[in-house]
């Protein structure tokens, strides 16, 4: 199959004209599918990326669109300065237009959504001003390592009696919108029962998009997104991928392609005709790129023969050694450190050991922190550096500190 020119897909990955092989490679494809070649840095682009504590975002709020301009009457936003990825902005419509419908006029807003790496260390500093430092690495991601930064999530609040906003619980009417976001495309990203694998608090009021039958897949089986992602590196093209029924809504084939190390570009392959069996490409911010084939139109789809609906994933690997919930009640006026020394969590991988925790070199909050709460140490050293690099106007939307200066 002859290639010419960079076909734009969804998820704002491009297919590149690129791949000297590619018709003696088409051949060895089942039939009705070809390969297009993607750049393998697009395996941190498009809404399946997972951002968390190991994994960086590396793209900062691409294809981003105003929410106060845009967004359905049914829900309120915070600001009139307020972004989110253009591919959320119909299914966030839909999803509150009906969440109005089933539950009248609730008061709703959506209270963030892209944060820039800057906004976020601005959430962060003054978090553990107000909140300290536990409750900080519990609840808020480091400034690079925000779902935020992706403009694919956001987050819910609600006014109470005294007119102050509050992040949405979740309880009540607002059950609704964790109980059906799937079928929408969003997930609840942060479960109660998973803190132990996404690092993150409980966060009832954080919605992520993924896509319908991701969604629908994910909390079908309870998963979080690091399970979800994980485990789909076991469902390859080669063996057929993972099937997703969602019955009346669609049914969809999900494979991983992992990215080839020896070139910057790698094939994968996609259903001939899109028109017929529409596909989407996303990376998934780690290692590869996992396509989804849409065949509700298409029982005759070659991969059907093979995709498998059993769900595998060594989900123990995933759980983050040592890990602690953060408990309130017990985060007395005791110094954080302290208390951390007390319990013997220093030595803790993910809580954090300070032995090399001054990072002075490095003039960048980004630099390799190897947990939050080395990231903590790093912004105390720097905090009035910072105060005064923000103070004279040069922080500026890049996000960097450069203390130094
Ligand atoms: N609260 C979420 C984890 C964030 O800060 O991105
Ligand atoms: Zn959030």
């Amino acid at each position: 199959m002859k290639r010419t020119g960079s076909t734009s897909i969804p998820n704002g990955i491009n297919s590149q004209a690129i791949s000297p092989n590619a018709a003696e490679e088409d051949s060895n494809l089942p039939s009705g599918y070809k390969l297009i070649t993607v750049l393998n840095e697009d395996i941190h682009r498009g809404t399946l990326i997972l951002v968390n504590y190991q994994n960086e975002s590396w793209i900062d709020g691409e294809n981003l669109v105003n929410l106060y301009d845009n967004v359905s009457k049914s829900v309120g936003v915070k600001d009139d300065d307020m972004f989110i990825n253009s591919v959320v902005l119909d299914p966030l419509n839909k999803l509150f237009d009906d969440f109005k419908k089933a539950k009248g006029d609730t008061t709703i807003l959506i209270s963030s959504s892209y944060r820039s790496k800057s906004d976020q260390t601005k959430i962060y500093s003054d978090s553990v001003e107000q909140t300290g430092k536990k409750s900080t690495a519990y609840y808020v991601a480091v400034p690079g390592f925000s779902e935020h930064q992706t403009g694919y999530c956001f987050d819910t609040a609600a006014i109470n009696y005294e007119g102050d906003m509050v992040e949405l619980d979740g309880e009540g009417d607002f059950s609704w919108l964790s109980d059906n976001c799937a079928d929408y495309g969003f997930i609840l990203r942060y479960p109660h029962d998973k803190t132990n694998i996404t690092g993150i608090g409980y966060e009832s009021w954080h919605f992520r998009y993924t896509g319908i039958p991701h969604a629908l897949f994910i909390k079908e089986h309870s998963l979080c997104l690091e399970e979800y992602i994980s485990g789909l590196k076991n469902y390859t093209f080669e063996k057929g991928g993972l099937l997703i029924d969602g019955g009346s809504k669609g049914k969809w084939v999900t494979f991983y392609v992992p990215k080839l190390d020896a070139f910057n570009n790698t094939d994968i392959p996609v259903p001939a005709d899109s028109a017929k069996t529409p596909y989407t490409v996303s990376g998934n911010n780690i290692d590869g790129f996992i396509i989804t084939v849409d065949v509700t139109k298409d029982s005759a789809n070659s991969l059907l023969e093979k995709a498998s609906s059993n769900w595998l994933c060594d989900t123990a690997s995933l759980v983050i050694e040592d890990f602690h919930d953060y408990d309130p009640e017990l985060d007395t006026e005791e110094d954080d450190d302290t208390e951390r020394k007390n319990k013997g969590w220093e030595s803790d991988s993910f809580w954090g050991d300070e032995t090399d925790s001054e990072n002075s070199d490095t003039d960048s909050v980004s630099d390799d922190f190897e947990n939050r709460f080395e990231y903590v140490d790093y912004y105390d050293d720097y905090s009035e550096d910072y105060q005064e690099y923000e103070d004279n106007g040069e922080n500026q939307d890049d996000g960097e500190i450069s203390p130094e200066e």
